[in-house]
Protein backbone atom coordinates (compact mmCIF):
# COMPACT_ATOMS: atom_id res chain seq x y z
CA UNK A 1 0.00 0.00 0.00
CA UNK A 2 1.60 3.06 -1.20
CA UNK A 3 1.68 5.91 1.56
CA UNK A 4 -1.39 8.37 1.08
CA UNK A 5 0.10 11.97 1.48
CA UNK A 6 -2.39 14.11 -1.38
CA UNK A 7 -5.86 15.40 -0.96
CA UNK A 8 -7.59 16.40 -4.10
CA UNK A 9 -10.41 18.85 -2.38
CA UNK A 10 -13.29 19.53 -4.72
CA UNK A 11 -14.78 22.94 -3.46
CA UNK A 12 -17.27 23.49 -5.85
CA UNK A 13 -19.67 21.28 -8.15
CA UNK A 14 -20.31 24.53 -10.07
CA UNK A 15 -18.35 25.52 -13.77
CA UNK A 16 -18.73 28.01 -16.27
CA UNK A 17 -17.64 25.77 -19.25
CA UNK A 18 -20.08 22.81 -20.21
CA UNK A 19 -17.24 20.73 -21.90
CA UNK A 20 -19.42 17.90 -23.65
CA UNK A 21 -17.49 14.87 -22.61
CA UNK A 22 -17.14 15.97 -18.96
CA UNK A 23 -20.73 17.48 -18.09
CA UNK A 24 -23.54 16.69 -19.72
CA UNK A 25 -26.85 18.21 -19.92
CA UNK A 26 -28.91 16.40 -17.53
CA UNK A 27 -26.23 16.47 -14.81
CA UNK A 28 -26.33 20.16 -14.33
CA UNK A 29 -28.02 20.44 -10.84
CA UNK A 30 -25.95 22.23 -8.70
CA UNK A 31 -25.62 21.32 -4.98
CA UNK A 32 -27.17 23.57 -2.56
CA UNK A 33 -25.29 25.85 -0.65
CA UNK A 34 -25.70 24.18 2.90
CA UNK A 35 -24.63 20.93 1.29
CA UNK A 36 -21.04 22.06 0.36
CA UNK A 37 -18.57 22.03 3.26
CA UNK A 38 -17.12 25.27 4.69
CA UNK A 39 -14.09 26.03 5.16
CA UNK A 40 -13.54 25.49 8.31
CA UNK A 41 -15.07 22.61 8.10
CA UNK A 42 -12.64 21.60 5.45
CA UNK A 43 -9.66 23.31 8.06
CA UNK A 44 -10.71 21.14 10.84
CA UNK A 45 -10.70 18.35 8.87
CA UNK A 46 -7.18 18.93 7.52
CA UNK A 47 -5.65 19.61 10.48
CA UNK A 48 -6.23 15.73 11.60
CA UNK A 49 -5.46 14.79 8.45
CA UNK A 50 -1.70 15.90 8.45
CA UNK A 51 -1.08 13.72 11.07
CA UNK A 52 -2.14 10.66 8.86
CA UNK A 53 0.23 12.04 6.34
CA UNK A 54 -1.58 14.42 3.92
CA UNK A 55 1.03 16.84 3.22
CA UNK A 56 -0.26 18.49 -0.54
CA UNK A 57 -3.78 19.93 -1.10
CA UNK A 58 -4.88 20.39 -4.86
CA UNK A 59 -7.84 22.54 -4.85
CA UNK A 60 -10.58 21.39 -7.86
CA UNK A 61 -13.82 21.44 -8.57
CA UNK A 62 -16.30 21.62 -10.68
CA UNK A 63 -13.96 25.08 -11.77
CA UNK A 64 -12.30 25.92 -8.47
CA UNK A 65 -12.15 30.01 -8.84
CA UNK A 66 -16.24 29.83 -8.67
CA UNK A 67 -16.29 29.28 -4.86
CA UNK A 68 -16.66 32.08 -3.18
CA UNK A 69 -13.64 33.26 -1.25
CA UNK A 70 -11.19 31.12 -2.99
CA UNK A 71 -8.33 33.21 -2.18
CA UNK A 72 -8.93 32.79 1.71
CA UNK A 73 -9.52 29.05 1.15
CA UNK A 74 -5.82 28.88 -0.14
CA UNK A 75 -4.47 31.17 2.04
CA UNK A 76 -6.06 29.33 5.14
CA UNK A 77 -5.40 26.13 3.70
CA UNK A 78 -1.13 27.11 3.18
CA UNK A 79 -1.27 28.02 7.13
CA UNK A 80 -2.29 24.38 8.11
CA UNK A 81 0.50 22.71 10.04
CA UNK A 82 2.37 20.15 7.70
CA UNK A 83 0.60 21.24 4.41
CA UNK A 84 4.06 21.65 2.24
CA UNK A 85 2.24 22.50 -1.31
CA UNK A 86 -1.61 23.99 -1.97
CA UNK A 87 -1.81 23.60 -6.06
CA UNK A 88 -5.05 24.00 -7.76
CA UNK A 89 -6.61 22.74 -11.41
CA UNK A 90 -8.76 25.00 -12.98
CA UNK A 91 -10.02 25.85 -16.51
CA UNK A 92 -8.47 29.10 -16.40
CA UNK A 93 -11.29 31.37 -16.87
CA UNK A 94 -11.06 34.25 -14.34
CA UNK A 95 -7.28 33.11 -14.32
CA UNK A 96 -5.88 36.52 -14.97
CA UNK A 97 -7.38 38.09 -12.01
CA UNK A 98 -6.75 35.76 -9.58
CA UNK A 99 -3.23 34.42 -9.91
CA UNK A 100 -1.57 37.08 -8.19
CA UNK A 101 -3.48 36.93 -5.39
CA UNK A 102 -3.60 33.04 -4.85
CA UNK A 103 0.28 33.03 -5.41
CA UNK A 104 0.14 35.71 -2.80
CA UNK A 105 -1.96 33.72 -0.62
CA UNK A 106 0.48 30.87 -1.15
CA UNK A 107 -0.64 28.63 -3.98
CA UNK A 108 2.55 26.94 -5.18
CA UNK A 109 1.48 25.87 -9.23
CA UNK A 110 -1.44 25.66 -11.28
CA UNK A 111 -2.50 23.50 -13.70
CA UNK A 112 -4.77 24.46 -16.38
CA UNK A 113 -7.52 22.02 -18.64
CA UNK A 114 -7.02 23.28 -21.87
CA UNK A 115 -8.53 21.10 -24.82
CA UNK A 116 -8.46 23.30 -28.14
CA UNK A 117 -6.30 26.46 -28.98
CA UNK A 118 -8.80 27.28 -31.76
CA UNK A 119 -11.33 29.73 -31.12
CA UNK A 120 -14.24 27.67 -32.77
CA UNK A 121 -12.82 24.68 -31.87
CA UNK A 122 -13.00 25.51 -27.75
CA UNK A 123 -16.14 26.93 -28.55
CA UNK A 124 -17.61 23.61 -29.94
CA UNK A 125 -15.97 21.84 -27.38
CA UNK A 126 -17.12 24.10 -24.26
CA UNK A 127 -20.30 25.56 -25.33
CA UNK A 128 -18.15 29.14 -24.32
CA UNK A 129 -16.57 31.43 -26.43
CA UNK A 130 -13.66 32.10 -24.09
CA UNK A 131 -10.39 30.67 -25.70
CA UNK A 132 -8.86 34.68 -25.45
CA UNK A 133 -9.70 34.41 -21.64
CA UNK A 134 -7.98 31.42 -20.73
CA UNK A 135 -4.83 32.35 -23.12
CA UNK A 136 -4.62 35.88 -20.83
CA UNK A 137 -4.75 33.47 -17.26
CA UNK A 138 -2.02 31.45 -18.35
CA UNK A 139 0.09 34.43 -19.19
CA UNK A 140 -0.74 35.95 -15.99
CA UNK A 141 -0.12 33.02 -14.13
CA UNK A 142 3.14 32.51 -15.48
CA UNK A 143 4.32 36.29 -14.65
CA UNK A 144 3.25 35.46 -10.95
CA UNK A 145 6.01 32.65 -11.10
CA UNK A 146 2.81 30.01 -10.76
CA UNK A 147 5.57 27.85 -11.97
CA UNK A 148 5.68 25.12 -14.18
CA UNK A 149 2.41 25.58 -15.63
CA UNK A 150 1.00 22.29 -16.63
CA UNK A 151 -1.65 22.31 -18.94
CA UNK A 152 -3.20 19.38 -19.44
CA UNK A 153 -4.97 18.15 -22.78
CA UNK A 154 -7.66 15.33 -22.88
CA UNK A 155 -7.16 13.82 -26.34
CA UNK A 156 -10.39 13.17 -28.24
CA UNK A 157 -10.48 11.37 -31.54
CA UNK A 158 -11.99 13.17 -34.58
CA UNK A 159 -12.42 16.29 -32.02
CA UNK A 160 -8.94 17.95 -31.60
CA UNK A 161 -6.58 15.35 -32.38
CA UNK A 162 -5.50 17.50 -35.16
CA UNK A 163 -4.00 19.92 -32.31
CA UNK A 164 -1.49 18.39 -30.86
CA UNK A 165 1.03 19.59 -32.90
CA UNK A 166 -0.31 23.14 -32.61
CA UNK A 167 -0.04 22.21 -28.54
CA UNK A 168 3.49 21.14 -28.60
CA UNK A 169 4.58 24.49 -30.22
CA UNK A 170 2.59 26.26 -27.86
CA UNK A 171 4.16 24.62 -25.15
CA UNK A 172 7.53 25.07 -27.09
CA UNK A 173 6.83 29.17 -27.84
CA UNK A 174 5.71 29.72 -23.31
CA UNK A 175 7.49 26.99 -21.73
CA UNK A 176 4.77 25.10 -20.29
CA UNK A 177 4.66 21.82 -19.54
CA UNK A 178 2.50 20.34 -21.48
CA UNK A 179 0.74 17.00 -20.79
CA UNK A 180 -1.76 14.72 -22.50
CA UNK A 181 -4.99 12.80 -20.91
CA UNK A 182 -6.25 9.79 -22.76
CA UNK A 183 -10.09 10.56 -22.23
CA UNK A 184 -11.69 7.95 -19.90
CA UNK A 185 -15.63 6.40 -20.83
CA UNK A 186 -16.68 7.01 -17.50
CA UNK A 187 -20.34 5.55 -16.56
CA UNK A 188 -20.14 4.05 -21.11
CA UNK A 189 -19.78 7.25 -22.36
CA UNK A 190 -17.72 8.25 -25.12
CA UNK A 191 -15.65 4.93 -26.22
CA UNK A 192 -15.12 6.39 -29.46
CA UNK A 193 -12.95 9.45 -28.82
CA UNK A 194 -10.46 7.41 -27.07
CA UNK A 195 -6.22 7.82 -28.66
CA UNK A 196 -3.89 5.67 -27.06
CA UNK A 197 -0.50 7.53 -25.54
CA UNK A 198 1.32 5.57 -27.52
CA UNK A 199 -0.67 6.46 -30.65
CA UNK A 200 0.03 10.13 -29.81
CA UNK A 201 3.95 9.32 -29.08
CA UNK A 202 4.04 7.94 -32.39
CA UNK A 203 2.84 10.98 -34.29
CA UNK A 204 4.89 13.77 -32.44
CA UNK A 205 7.99 11.23 -32.87
CA UNK A 206 7.28 10.97 -36.78
CA UNK A 207 6.97 15.02 -37.13
CA UNK A 208 9.65 16.12 -34.43
CA UNK A 209 11.58 12.82 -33.94
CA UNK A 210 12.89 11.05 -31.17
CA UNK A 211 11.27 11.19 -27.45
CA UNK A 212 13.04 9.75 -25.00
CA UNK A 213 11.72 8.66 -21.63
CA UNK A 214 12.67 10.89 -18.70
CA UNK A 215 13.92 9.00 -15.74
CA UNK A 216 13.51 12.03 -12.94
CA UNK A 217 9.78 12.90 -13.48
CA UNK A 218 8.94 16.89 -12.98
CA UNK A 219 6.31 15.55 -10.18
CA UNK A 220 5.20 12.81 -8.46
CA UNK A 221 1.60 11.93 -9.91
CA UNK A 222 0.44 9.60 -12.55
CA UNK A 223 1.92 11.14 -15.22
CA UNK A 224 4.89 9.46 -17.63
CA UNK A 225 7.04 11.84 -18.82
CA UNK A 226 8.89 12.24 -22.25
CA UNK A 227 11.84 14.60 -23.90
CA UNK A 228 11.71 15.54 -27.58
CA UNK A 229 15.34 15.00 -28.17
CA UNK A 230 15.42 17.70 -31.02
CA UNK A 231 14.44 20.74 -28.62
CA UNK A 232 14.44 19.20 -25.40
CA UNK A 233 10.80 20.13 -24.53
CA UNK A 234 9.47 17.29 -22.39
CA UNK A 235 5.80 16.32 -22.62
CA UNK A 236 3.97 14.30 -19.60
CA UNK A 237 1.55 11.78 -20.79
CA UNK A 238 -1.67 10.27 -18.08
CA UNK A 239 -2.52 7.28 -19.60
CA UNK A 240 -5.78 5.93 -17.39
CA UNK A 241 -6.55 3.12 -19.61
CA UNK A 242 -3.24 1.86 -21.70
CA UNK A 243 -1.05 2.42 -17.91
CA UNK A 244 -3.03 2.63 -15.31
CA UNK A 245 -1.23 4.19 -12.42
CA UNK A 246 -2.94 2.60 -9.57
CA UNK A 247 0.45 0.93 -7.78
CA UNK A 248 1.94 4.40 -7.45
CA UNK A 249 -0.97 6.06 -6.69
CA UNK A 250 -1.02 8.22 -2.95
CA UNK A 251 -3.97 10.27 -3.04
CA UNK A 252 -7.39 10.66 -1.43
CA UNK A 253 -10.05 12.78 -2.69
CA UNK A 254 -12.56 14.86 -0.71
CA UNK A 255 -15.73 15.66 -2.81
CA UNK A 256 -17.48 19.58 -2.59
CA UNK A 257 -19.88 17.51 -0.32
CA UNK A 258 -17.96 16.39 1.85
CA UNK A 259 -17.47 12.67 0.71
CA UNK A 260 -14.40 11.32 1.54
CA UNK A 261 -13.28 8.65 -1.38
CA UNK A 262 -9.81 7.24 -2.28
CA UNK A 263 -10.10 6.67 -6.06
CA UNK A 264 -12.28 8.62 -8.66
CA UNK A 265 -13.25 5.22 -9.96
CA UNK A 266 -14.58 3.24 -6.93
CA UNK A 267 -18.17 4.07 -5.38
CA UNK A 268 -16.50 3.60 -1.58
CA UNK A 269 -17.09 6.94 0.14
CA UNK A 270 -17.67 7.76 3.56
CA UNK A 271 -20.05 10.86 4.93
CA UNK A 272 -16.96 12.56 5.73
CA UNK A 273 -19.35 16.13 6.38
CA UNK A 274 -22.11 14.59 8.28
CA UNK A 275 -19.44 12.90 10.84
CA UNK A 276 -17.87 16.73 11.32
CA UNK A 277 -21.12 18.45 11.38
CA UNK A 278 -22.12 16.14 14.25
CA UNK A 279 -19.31 16.52 15.93
CA UNK A 280 -17.77 13.58 16.17
CA UNK A 281 -14.58 12.73 18.28
CA UNK A 282 -10.89 12.88 16.58
CA UNK A 283 -11.47 8.88 16.87
CA UNK A 284 -14.46 8.24 15.18
CA UNK A 285 -13.07 10.75 12.12
CA UNK A 286 -9.92 8.54 11.78
CA UNK A 287 -11.32 5.70 11.75
CA UNK A 288 -13.60 6.69 8.74
CA UNK A 289 -10.66 7.83 7.16
CA UNK A 290 -9.23 4.52 7.58
CA UNK A 291 -12.29 2.64 5.81
CA UNK A 292 -11.58 4.72 3.23
CA UNK A 293 -8.00 4.02 2.71
CA UNK A 294 -8.53 0.18 3.36
CA UNK A 295 -10.90 0.34 0.47
CA UNK A 296 -8.63 1.73 -1.62
CA UNK A 297 -8.89 -0.19 -4.89
CA UNK A 298 -6.04 -1.80 -6.30
CA UNK A 299 -6.89 -1.56 -9.52
CA UNK A 300 -9.86 0.22 -11.93
CA UNK A 301 -12.84 -1.18 -12.85
CA UNK A 302 -12.54 -1.07 -16.68
CA UNK A 303 -15.91 0.20 -17.24
CA UNK A 304 -14.73 3.47 -15.41
CA UNK A 305 -18.14 3.34 -13.32
CA UNK A 306 -18.24 6.57 -11.10
CA UNK A 307 -21.28 5.33 -9.73
CA UNK A 308 -23.61 7.12 -11.71
CA UNK A 309 -21.02 10.42 -10.85
CA UNK A 310 -19.17 12.41 -13.20
CA UNK A 311 -16.08 13.97 -13.30
CA UNK A 312 -17.05 17.54 -12.67
CA UNK A 313 -18.69 15.95 -9.10
CA UNK A 314 -16.14 14.29 -7.99
CA UNK A 315 -13.31 16.33 -8.97
CA UNK A 316 -11.32 15.65 -12.22
N1 LIG B 1 -11.45 11.52 -19.20
C1 LIG B 1 -10.29 12.18 -18.97
N2 LIG B 1 -10.24 13.42 -18.46
C2 LIG B 1 -11.40 14.02 -18.17
N3 LIG B 1 -11.68 15.25 -17.66
C3 LIG B 1 -13.01 15.38 -17.55
N4 LIG B 1 -13.63 14.26 -17.99
C4 LIG B 1 -12.66 13.41 -18.39
C5 LIG B 1 -12.64 12.09 -18.94
N5 LIG B 1 -13.76 11.43 -19.15
C6 LIG B 1 -10.63 16.20 -17.33
C7 LIG B 1 -10.89 17.63 -17.72
C8 LIG B 1 -9.86 18.35 -16.91
C9 LIG B 1 -9.74 17.50 -15.68
C10 LIG B 1 -10.25 18.16 -14.45
O1 LIG B 1 -10.45 16.30 -15.93
O2 LIG B 1 -10.68 17.86 -19.07
O3 LIG B 1 -8.62 18.38 -17.55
Amino acid sequence: MNKIDYLRLSVTDRCNLNCFYCRPKEKLIQLPPQEILSFEEIVKFLNLATHWGIKQVRVTGGEPLLRRNIVNLVKMLSSVGGIEEVTMTTNGLGLANFALPLKEAGLSRINVSLDSLDRRKFLEITGCDNLREVLRGIAEAKRCGLDPIKVNMVLLRGVNEDEIFHFVSFALENCLLLRFIEHMPINGKGERWYISSTEIRERIQKKWGPLEPVDSSPGTGPARYFRIKRNELILGFISPLSHPFCDSCSRLRLTADGKLRSCLLSGFEVDLKGALREGAPEEEIKELYEKVIQNKPKHHHFNFSCSGKFMFEIGG
